[in-house]
């Protein structure tokens, strides 16, 4: 049976979009949500644009109270019955509260090499440790921080004289590959991690 994916997302929505273009044809999955926690974010008007349902709920109406946020995203999501919920540039911490109510079925995408380079700042991170290679990983979201089961990672080597910047320009379109590969791979419910580059 196709499988229902819920996207959330904070930003631009690129890898949002990489998604919602590879499930297409028997591809066993579809889109049903595009949810974000910030009304500005610009992954909204394109998952508009390709026909996807969107929904916003604010983090900020909620100040401090993450569980209240999370109970709000919670009643959304509830609706699109999702299969599947990949954070794809979601800028909230999620409780252990809500992953628990989806365990098994969150994935996120983090641009490092896990389990190196935990949280923000990742590309810098990786410069300033003089790495040789530097890549993303798609992971089964657990109650840690950018941890649970590796599904899937894409290493490119570091170059001379590169900057966090040039190393996240190169990276996205790695990204952009890597999680459609793992969505397709996991909605046939194979968990089996997909390797990219080298
Ligand atoms: C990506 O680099 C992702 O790995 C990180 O935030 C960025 C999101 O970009 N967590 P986009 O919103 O998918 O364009």
């Amino acid at each position: 049976m196709t499988k229902k994916v819920a996207i959330l997302i904070s930003g631009g929505g690129s890898n949002m979009e990489a998604l919602v273009h590879s499930m297409t044809g028997d591809h066993p999955a579809r889109p049903v949500l595009v949810l974000s926690n910030d009304p500005a974010a610009g992954g909204l008007a394109k998952a508009a644009g390709l026909g996807v349902p969107t929904a916003v709920v604010d983090h900020r109406a909620y100040a401090k109270d993450r569980p209240a946020f999370e109970a709000a995203l919670h009643a959304v999501l509830l609706d699109a019955r999702p299969d599947i919920i990949c954070l794809a540039g979601f800028m909230r911490i999620l409780g252990a509260d809500f992953i628990g109510q989806w365990e098994g079925r969150i994935l996120n995408i983090h641009p490092s090499l896990l389990p190196k380079y935990r949280g923000l700042h990742t590309h810098a991170r990786a410069l300033q440790a003089g790495d040789a290679h530097h890549g993303c990983t798609v992971h089964d979201v657990t109650a840690a921080l950018d941890d649970g089961p590796v599904l899937g990672q894409a290493v490119m080597p570091v170059l001379p004289g590169d900057t966090p910047d040039t190393l996240a320009a190169r990276l996205l379109p790695l990204e952009h590959a890597l999680y459609p590969a793992v969505l397709r791979r996991f909605a046939a419910g194979d968990r089996r991690p997909v390797m990219l580059g080298g």
